[in-house]
């Protein structure tokens, strides 16, 4: 870890600049849409969304994990934990319309219940954006093949070009702290319903840059996690 505070303060003051870096111009500007798009409505059982432990047990159990257990997990009840983080996300920060909305997308490799896949999460609803012979051999994705054997991955996306024109790298700060608390919130939903996952910074941008239409600025990956049932 870099403990070096002279090189790390520079780097600490830039990010507190109001200025856009860039024309300030994102309003005109959209990610493109999934043109094969099916929307998805999860509705597990209230009881299936119940935790097992409580927030101490959860706290004192929780372990990041590279190792997992083989058996599929209900993607219903993730995309519907997922929706819950964005809505959460959305309502506390009041930020999407000025610095643009937080969105997810799910890797659905071993899933009970709905198809494996891509799923696009956003807090107004769910789809099911890709296949996972489209995704082709997980593993390649990152840098880390661990991860890639999960029941599933969880990367969240934010709109730095909105950040941006919102309120400079100020604006990237505050998307950055915005991914951190959804990852967290949904990894430890995950745990305290006696899954496992760790935290991670998610696939290399460019190997999944077509497939989920993320050019990097308007839709910028941010952090990532895995979730699984424990081996
Ligand atoms: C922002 C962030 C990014 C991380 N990226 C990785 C990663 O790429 N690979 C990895 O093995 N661990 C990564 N970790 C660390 C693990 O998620 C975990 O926090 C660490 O192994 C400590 O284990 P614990 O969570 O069980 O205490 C990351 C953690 C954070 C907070």
């Amino acid at each position: 870890m870099r403990t070096d505070m002279a090189a790390l303060t520079p780097l600490l003051d830039g990010l507190t600049s109001r200025t856009s870096s860039s024309d300030g111009r994102a309003a005109d500007r959209s990610t493109l849409p999934f043109p094969g798009a099916v929307p998805v409505d999860p509705d597990p059982a209230a009881e299936d969304l119940l935790p097992v432990h409580d927030l101490h047990d959860t706290l004192q159990r929780r372990r990041s994990s590279l190792v997992y257990g083989d058996q599929p997990v209900r993607t219903e009840v993730i995309l519907a934990k997922l929706r819950e983080v964005l809505v959460r996300d959305r309502d506390e920060w009041g930020l999407d319309e000025a610095a643009g909305a937080l969105e997810a997308f799910v890797f659905a490799l071993r899933s009970e219940g709905l198809a494996p896949g891509v799923y696009h999460v956003t807090a107004d609803g769910c789809s099911h954006v890709a296949g996972l012979d489209e995704v082709g051999p997980v593993e390649n994705l990152g840098i880390q093949r661990e991860f890639s054997t999960a029941a599933g991955i969880a990367a969240f996306y934010a709109n730095l070009d909105k950040a941006d024109s919102w309120a400079g790298s100020h604006g990237y700060r505050v998307s950055a702290v915005r991914a951190s608390m959804a990852t967290y919130d949904l990894n430890l939903r995950c745990q305290a319903m006696g899954l496992v996952g760790t935290l991670f910074g998610g696939f290399i941008p460019a190997s999944v840059r077509t497939l989920l239409n993320a050019d990097g600025v308007a839709r910028h990956p941010l952090l990532a996690t895995t979730y699984a049932h424990p081996r």
